[in-house]
C-alpha cells in the first residue's frame, strides 16, 4: 500500500468515526427521519409504501393515542409485532429523543 491509499484509508476511517459520532448526539428528529420514518411515515401517518404493507397505525389512531410516553418508550425497546426491538442499535436517550419526536405529530 503507498502512503496515497493508507491516508486515504485513514481519511475514510476518520470521516466514518465522526459520522458515528455525530449521530449519537443527533436530535430526536433526525434519528427518527433516519430509523423510523420509513414505516411511520414524516408526519407519523404511515402512509408510506412500507408503513401500508405492514399496517402500521397512524398517530391519530386511538390506539396509540391512548399509549403514554413510557409505554411508547418501551414498545420501541422491546419491539411490537412486526416492528424490530430498537434496544440494541439505539441508546435508551436516543429512543426517548425519537419517541418525543415522533409524539409531536399527535394532536
Ligand atoms: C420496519 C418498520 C418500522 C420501523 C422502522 C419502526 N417501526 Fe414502529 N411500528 C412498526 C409496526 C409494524 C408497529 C406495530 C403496528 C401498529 O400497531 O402500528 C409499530 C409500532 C410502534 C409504536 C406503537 C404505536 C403504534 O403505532 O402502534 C411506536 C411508539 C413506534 N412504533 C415507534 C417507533 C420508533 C420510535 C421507531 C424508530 C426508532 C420505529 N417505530 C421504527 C413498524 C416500524
Amino acid at each position: 500500500m503507498n502512503s496515497t491509499v493508507r491516508s486515504n484509508v485513514l481519511l475514510a476511517a476518520v470521516a466514518a468515526l465522526a459520522c458515528a459520532m455525530g449521530f449519537a448526539q443527533s436530535s430526536g428528529e433526525a434519528i427518527y427521519k433516519q430509523k423510523c420514518q420509513n414505516c411511520h411515515g414524516p408526519d407519523g401517518m404511515a402512509n408510506s409504501g412500507i408503513g401500508k404493507v405492514m399496517k402500521v397505525k397512524p398517530v391519530n389512531d386511538p390506539e396509540v393515542k391512548k399509549l403514554t410516553e413510557a409505554e411508547m418508550i418501551d414498545l420501541a425497546r422491546n419491539g411490537m409485532g412486526k416492528m424490530q426491538p430498537y434496544k440494541d442499535e439505539l441508546s435508551g436517550a436516543q429512543i426517548k429523543a425519537s419517541v418525543d419526536y415522533f409524539r409531536t405529530f399527535i394532536k
